[in-house]
């Protein structure tokens, strides 16, 4: 069985994040959405929410069925002592623009050096959501910008609910 993770900070879940999480759900036999807990960037959302949102998003924008085969967790640590933890024969990551690669390229050939046997897999997110980051749709919801062409329905409620910092 190939099972695979998919790290990121998703703070918040962009319809780029879902479209990568839907064609590596056809690829791979079982997937894993995994929320870091502390990222680098200090989230904005705490990581349970963060992992709620996604959950309600896939359930909306793929149905109850195929939302239930992907589970969504959070971690803290290392992504390669998760996906051994779990099994993983890869890690799957977005890749938008040429301006991804070059962080894309250091983390994976890290990752390899950390555990040789899993592999980073990459998935080119769609053209329509190219220019997406999870950084902009949270600035523009922090000043009460529409976010519904950016984000998946069920994620721009819960922005719209949130105080406003
Ligand atoms: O969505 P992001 O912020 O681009 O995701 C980055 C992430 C979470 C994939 C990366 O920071 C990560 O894997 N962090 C966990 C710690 C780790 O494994 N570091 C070594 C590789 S940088």
């Amino acid at each position: 069985m190939r099972l695979a993770v998919y790290p990121g900070s998703f703070d918040p879940i962009t319809r780029g994040h879902v479209d990568v999480i839907q064609r590596a759900a056809i690829v791979f036999d079982q997937l894993v959405v995994a929320v870091l807990v502390n990222t680098r960037k200090t989230p904005s959302i705490e990581a349970g929410e963060r992992a709620q949102m996604i959950r309600e998003a896939l359930e909306e924008e793929l149905g109850v069925d195929e939302a239930a085969a992907i589970e969504v967790i959070t971690f803290e640590g290392l992504t390669v002592d998760l996906a051994r933890s779990r099994g993983a024969t890869s890690i799957v990551r977005g890749l938008r623009a040429l301006s991804d690669f070059e962080n894309e390229q250091a983390i994976a050939h890290l990752n390899r050096k950390l555990a040789p046997e899993i592999d980073t897999v990459f998935f080119m997110t769609g053209l329509e959501h190219a220019y997406l980051s999870s950084s902009l749709v949270r600035e523009i919801a922090a000043f009460g910008g529409d976010v519904s062409a950016m984000v998946p329905d069920a994620v721009a409620r819960r922005l719209r609910e949130r105080p406003r910092s």
